[in-house]
């Protein structure tokens, strides 16, 4: 430990296998994941397409830089493009979400030849320069990431066509569904105003898809709740199921030029091997199907909880709001009930990010686990006289 960059605060827990839903750690202990470390498990630990994928991949060739052809790379963004209902959009692929969103924002600033961005209050997009600069958290924004950002409420038309009427707007940068900050979601009215007044002001939008993409909120992209079609839409997280891969879907709009934007490890072939099986698994098993089936069964079944005030989110991308703030019960879902579950800046709020191949067993599993650890909670606070 001491020659780690002491930078996460850690549970004492140390997972060595997973498979599906679950993990076990060192000493064999089970635990249910409905956290999938940040929403990456799309299709669950250790799918054995993916790990055959992976491995086979990984024993002809791993990796061989963007300077030779790679019909895996040009597979992957076929079928993604096709798959996600943008047949006629590009894909450039890069590493992670925060590599993703940079692109996606530079990519906007070559385009537009401006640098004013648009984002949004409670907003993450990542840790690099220009996408650290668009999240909504100052602790994280270092002086050197100095990029004009302005940070609107979620909605707010009016500011926004205030902003976009000073002329100097390259992009709007949203989430399908705030992750981070808290599950919350703007308006199909919003979302059809911000398509609508960016194509009249030539100003370029940019769907942040890299949490709420790939099935997770019960349709491919959250933005398809919305009927629009943004000019860019980052992804990450759940396109390589644990396998480091972003990218962007790039509208025909924007003209490629060799050298405009690379990458070393961007598009390698064990990555593309990866997010092609990730692909494949997620249309033969029918899993953006199952994730509406089960968010309804969560939803009923977290409806008949009376601590949980409100249920944030869709599909599988819910927030569980509470009166009270969750750190004490999350830990106790951890330690006492083997149960992994994520926090979000909103601090009554507790994030349920699973595989998008939990079943509905699984779920009462969690709610059998969730009611007890609020009894340990809740309970010995209210009995107190
Ligand atoms: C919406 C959103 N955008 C961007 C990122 C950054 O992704 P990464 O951590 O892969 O850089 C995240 C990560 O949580 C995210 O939730």
């Amino acid at each position: 430990m001491k020659n780690l960059f002491d930078v996460y605060p850690l549970y004492d827990i140390t997972p060595v296998k997973a498979f599906g839903s679950k993990v076990f750690d060192e000493s064999g202990r089970e635990y249910l994941d409905f956290y999938g470390g940040h929403g990456v498990i799309s299709i669950g630990h250790s799918h054995p397409n993916y790990v055959k994928a992976v491995s086979d991949q990984v024993s002809k060739i791993g990796f061989y830089s963007n300077s030779i052809q790679n019909p895996i790379q040009t597979g992957l963004a076929e079928k993604l493009c096709a798959f996600s209902g943008y047949p006629d959009y590009s894909l450039f692929l890069c590493n992670s979400g925060a590599e993703a969103n940079e692109n996606a924002l530079k990519l906007a600033s070559f385009h537009t030849k401006k640098s004013k961005v648009i984002a949004f209050k409670k907003a993450f997009h990542g840790r690099t320069s220009a996408a650290v600069a668009s999240t909504d958290n100052p602790s994280i924004v270092a002086p050197i990431n100095a990029h004009k950002v302005i940070f609107l409420e979620l909605n707010d038309q009016k500011s926004v066509l205030d902003e976009l009427q000073k002329g100097d707007v390259a992009c709007v940068i949203i989430e399908g569904i705030q992750g981070v900050g808290g599950l919350d979601e703007a308006t199909t009215e919003f979302f059809q105003f911000l398509s609508s007044e960016t194509k009249k002001y030539g100003v370029v939008l940019i769907l942040d898809e890299i949490q709420s993409g790939y099935g997770r909120s019960g349709k491919f992209f959250a933005h398809q709740h919305h009927d629009i079609k943004p000019d860019i839409i980052s992804v990450a997280k759940g396109m390589g199921n644990g396998f480091p891969i972003g990218g962007i879907l790039i509208s025909p709009e924007f003209k490629a030029s060799h050298g405009l934007l690379g990458t070393t490890f961007g598009g390698n072939h064990l990555a593309c091997a990866a997010a092609l099986s990730v692909l494949e698994v997620i249309e033969s098993e029918n899993l953006i199907q199952n994730v509406n089936e089960v968010s309804d069964y969560f939803k009923q079944q977290a409806s008949e909880i009376p601590q949980i005030k409100n249920v944030k989110g869709r599909g599988l991308m819910l927030g569980l709001e509470f009166d009270f703030e969750i750190a004490n019960l999350r830990k106790s879902l951890i330690y006492d009930f083997g149960i992994f579950t994520g926090n979000a800046s909103q601090k009554n709020l507790l994030r349920i990010l699973p595989p998008l191949s939990i079943t509905k067993a699984e779920v009462d599993f969690f709610f059998v686990g969730l009611k007890k650890a609020i009894g340990k909670i809740v309970e010995p606070q209210i009995s107190v006289p």
